[in-house]
């Protein structure tokens, strides 16, 4: 059995940030689903597809995709790193990740990265659907407020441009969204430990969830 650590929660929650350290620290693979889906919503487009049509499944399906030492991605062998992280792949990303034909079409795209000697996947729905055995969940969540000033950080430290009151409001239309929707919506595992981010540093989280890894048996 291939130790799984699951990590969910809303853009900004420190998920990410999270998922790279403890797979740094453990020497696990790295998981970053939500890439998957800016992906194929760039691929569509790319393509002038709109992303109501059912080809967009196809895309996701048949996705030329590679993910480098660093986590860069590429698509179709281009490095489409800056673009992809915009707010408005992610907009893109999460209209295309409300539709079951496209979730479908990247799950065995998804449990593939499961490999040994581990593996640490950050998304919406690892923990409830994706790697339901997992031996780890987190779902870690934080306000409204602290969650865009973390992306409007992390927009602007990747030589991005970005508008905090904007990016409130479309963090805050992606996650209805995200948590609304009738497939995969973005809720906690029932057996994930909920972790509420927003008044505690990186460390302190890492500290915790490091705890209930050891707690869980994934390490000794
Ligand atoms: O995590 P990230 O912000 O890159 O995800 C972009 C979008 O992809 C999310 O807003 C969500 O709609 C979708 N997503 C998803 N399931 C995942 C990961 C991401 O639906 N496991």
């Amino acid at each position: 059995m291939i130790p799984i650590i699951t990590i969910d929660g809303p853009s900004g929650s420190g998920k990410g940030t999270l998922a790279c350290r403890l797979a740094q620290r453990l020497g696990f693979h790295l998981l970053d689903s939500g890439a998957l889906y800016r992906l194929t919503a760039l691929a569509a487009k790319k393509q002038q597809i709109d992303l109501v049509s059912p080809q967009v499944a196809a895309i996701a399906e048949a996705l030329n995709v590679r993910f480098d030492a660093d986590g860069a991605a590429f698509l179709d062998e281009v490095c489409i790193d800056s673009v992809l992280r915009t707010e408005q792949t992610g907009a893109m990303a999460s209209q295309i990740a409300a539709r079951a034909d496209v979730r479908a079409a990247l799950l065995a795209r998804q449990r593939a990265f499961a490999k040994a000697p581990g593996l640490v996947a950050d998304g919406r729905d690892m923990g409830t659907v994706v790697f339901t055995d997992a031996k780890a969940k987190f779902f870690l969540d934080a306000s409204a407020e602290i969650r865009a000033e973390r992306r409007y950080k992390q927009l602007i430290g990747n030589g991005l441009s970005a508008n905090l009151a904007a990016l409130i409001e479309e963090i805050q239309a992606r996650d209805d969204r995200d948590r609304n929707r009738a497939i995969a919506p973005l809720i906690p595992a029932p057996d994930a430990l909920v972790i509420d981010s927003t008044l505690l540093t990186i460390e302190a989280v890492e500290a915790q969830m490091m705890d209930f890894i050891r707690a869980k048996g994934v390490i000794t």
